[in-house]
């Protein structure tokens, strides 16, 4: 597959030689991004619908973000959390404000460690609430919050799970917008709720609106916390800074990630402060989460998010792309259900085909990523607009047929 001799080849060769085995790559190495545009090592063009699994909301390589980590980097790379230093509490300050006060936040370097901050904390605010017994949580089918232990024994898919066990105990699993079983399974010895609004990994998933309202009703009167993983969600992906705001249900503690500093490790658990608060020094640490550089990028990236007024192009663009999908369906026949928010988005094929597609799409220069066997999700950066959206639905159409 590979051209043979080229700098791919040789990187292929050092992938299969010394990296562990934990990727299936395609066979395509990127030199250069820009906006949506990706470059391979021959010079070959490519339109991203994947945005590095949705951690590159901005585009490649923006230039807001470049020259922020530039001259920091320049100045002061890292000190530790035992100083202060500078971004690191304007962005707490930012993302606090985009949560909605009084909240606090705790600074990380990606969605399992977001994960797993988030678990500690509604355990540590479970503790003080009702002692030890107060710790389970419960979270969804399908679910996807990470690959560290108890991130993997939040997540609700057993096939990534039966390899590790045992896993950290304490967690159940209930089927997502089935309001019965998630009552049935909160009682007093839980302390969070922990949901994703749209189930990404899972194959781009929404919650019901009705059930996320019936769930934050279900967790004020039994006294339980409401946690949403917005790793994926977030970020003006489905239209709004976090997903809650697009489904009107303000949780107590959420966490972001991947595109925070868009592209660059960096995490964000935010509580409101009564709960953050449980908290104390010395329960949580991270040697680099809060790093002026990475701080200095993700408040460049949430500046220029909100200046190119991106929520509304991920709505608006979103909007257009699903109609185009649908159409798609009914002129093919071949797409069972099309789903998603925003530019969080997943086609579900009748057919088993959705690997095939997403290769056959990557030799048409259009990169996609397929879940399973039947679903394509189209995760592409915000900057997104329709002219790719049209380049993308004339590519699925030649696919397809
Ligand atoms: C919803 C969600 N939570 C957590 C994670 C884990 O993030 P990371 O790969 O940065 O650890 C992911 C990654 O895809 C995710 O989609």
């Amino acid at each position: 597959m590979t051209r043979m001799g080229t700098l791919l080849d040789q990187t292929v060769a050092l992938d299969a030689e010394f990296h562990m085995r934990t990727y299936g790559r395609k066979p395509v190495m990127f030199v250069r991004g820009d906006g949506m545009r990706l470059f391979d090592d021959d010079g070959r063009e490519y339109l991203d619908f994947v945005s590095g699994i949705g951690a590159v909301n901005l585009g490649h390589s923006h230039p807001a973000v470049v020259e922020a980590v530039c001259e920091q980097i320049g100045r002061l790379t890292h000190v530790s959390n035992l100083f202060y230093v500078e971004h690191r509490d304007e962005l707490a300050r930012d993302v606090a404000t985009l949560f909605g006060s009084p909240s606090r936040v705790f600074l990380c370097n990606s969605g399992a460690e977001a994960t797993e901050g988030a678990i500690k904390l509604a355990r540590r605010w479970g503790l003080a609430q009702r002692g030890a017994a107060c710790h389970r949580i419960v979270s969804a089918e399908r679910s996807f919050h990470g690959r560290t232990l108890a991130a993997l024994a939040a997540t609700g898919q057993p096939s990534k799970q039966e390899a590790f066990e045992p896993l950290p105990s304490g967690f159940t699993h209930v089927p997502l917008n089935d309001l019965a079983t998630l009552e049935a399974a909160v009682d007093e010895r839980t302390c969070a709720v922990l949901l994703e609004p749209v189930q990404g990994e899972g194959g781009v998933y929404p919650c019901d609106p009705e059930y996320l309202t019936a769930v934050r009703r279900l967790c004020d009167e039994r006294d339980v916390l409401l946690v949403f993983d917005e790793v994926q969600t977030g970020l003006w992906r489905c239209g709004t800074p976090f997903a809650w705001q697009h489904f009107g249900v303000r949780p107590d503690i959420a966490y972001l990630a991947k595109s925070l500093a868009n592209g660059l490790p960096a995490g964000a658990i935010v509580a409101r402060t009564e709960v953050a608060d449980a908290f104390r020094p010395g329960d949580h640490g991270s040697t680099f989460g809060g790093g002026p550089v990475i701080a200095a990028a993700a408040r460049a990236c949430l500046r220029a998010l909100q200046e190119e007024r991106l929520g509304d192009n991920a709505v608006t663009v979103g909007e257009y792309l699903r109609e185009g999908l649908r159409t798609f369906g009914s002129r093919t026949g071949a797409v069972a259900e099309v789903r998603g928010v925003g530019l969080m988005n997943a086609l579900e094929f009748v057919e088993p085909i959705a690997a095939d597609v997403a290769a056959a799409g990557l030799g048409k220069g259009l990169v996609l990523n397929s879940i399973g066997t039947h679903i394509l999700r189209i995760l592409p950066p915000l900057v997104c607009g329709r002219a790719e959206v049209d380049t993308l639905l004339a590519g699925l159409y030649e696919v397809v047929q």
